[in-house]
């Protein structure tokens, strides 16, 4: 593939879109958003934060050590933008936006409720970095909304419907996975509709098999009429249509308890 190239820049593409709350000691709330945040570590929980400077938001995180990151869904994009354009030191953006807030946990800050997703971070370190510095923070509490959790405790971000940015546009995030983690290697069950058509494809090679003995064997005899070979088509037909539909209720039956792997 041919490509042209360009001078270092941000080519990271694309990113979430989230809206970032903060606490300055005074007790002002802000809110934010960001482009420019990352998973750093898993254990501990760690992300990273790039903003700059001359942000209200980035007196207050550095005031209140911490952070909420509020993950946003795409019925929040206009919010989204609106906090990423006006400034905190002018505009009242929760007002503005509707936007309204719950008590964090495990820090003093707020957390944004019409966001499915949100976590509570403590500041660890600051890096100057150039246009941006570099907040490293722990995750020390998550925020899930309930409707995301399934009965066995697993959360389905696909349902947050969550917003995504790329090159100065946003975006909705396509809900149907292309893979899982590791699928690649992963030795597939077989899907039930492909099991279906190879069982109904084998026993219809099966049955031609046999019929075209058969009817190798009619067409030597000579008596045979043609009334009768053609009610014996039908019969086999008939015969046909009858195992196909039996032997792939069978063998439904049988997937349904144990499905086969490939
Ligand atoms: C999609 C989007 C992503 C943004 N990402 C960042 C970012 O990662 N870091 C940053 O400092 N500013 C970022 N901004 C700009 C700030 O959100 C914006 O300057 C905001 O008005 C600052 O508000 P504040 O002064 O109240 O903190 C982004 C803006 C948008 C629209």
């Amino acid at each position: 593939m041919a490509k042209t190239t360009f001078k270092g820049s941000i080519m990271l593409n694309p990113v979430p879109a989230v809206l970032i709350t903060s606490r300055n000691l005074e007790g002002k709330d802000n809110v934010f958003t960001v482009g420019w945040v990352g998973t750093a570590c898993t254990k501990p929980p760690m992300v990273t934060v790039a903003i700059r400077p001359e942000r209200l938001s980035h007196e207050y995180i550095k005031e209140g050590n911490s952070f909420v990151v509020n993950l946003a869904s795409t019925n929040l994009v206009k919010a989204v933008d609106y906090c990423g354009v006006r400034g905190g030191r002018t505009t009242d953006k929760f007002k503005d936006m509707n936007l309204t807030l719950s008590e964090a946990e495990q820090i003093n800050c707020g957390v944004i409720n019409e966001c499915p997703v949100a976590f509570e971070c403590v500041v660890k370190s600051i890096t100057p970095l150039g246009s941006h510095d570099l907040f490293l923070a722990e995750v020390v509490k998550c925020h899930v909304d309930e409707e995301l959790i399934d009965e066995k405790g697993k959360i389905h971000f696909d349902k947050a419907d969550l917003l995504a940015y790329s090159h100065g546009e946003y975006f909705g995030i396509n809900p149907t996975p292309l893979g899982s983690f590791g699928y690649s290697v992963r030795k597939k069950p077989i899907s039930k509709k492909s099991a279906d058509f190879l069982e109904v494809s084998a026993l219809n090679n099966k049955i031609n098999t046999n019929s075209t003995t058969r009817d190798k064997k009619s067409n030597t005899s000579k008596n045979t009429s043609k009334r009768t070979s053609k009610s014996a088509n039908d019969k086999n037909n008939n015969s046909k249509k009858n195992l196909t539909s039996s032997k792939s209720t069978k063998a439904n039956k049988s997937k349904s308890k144990k499905r086969t792997r490939i």
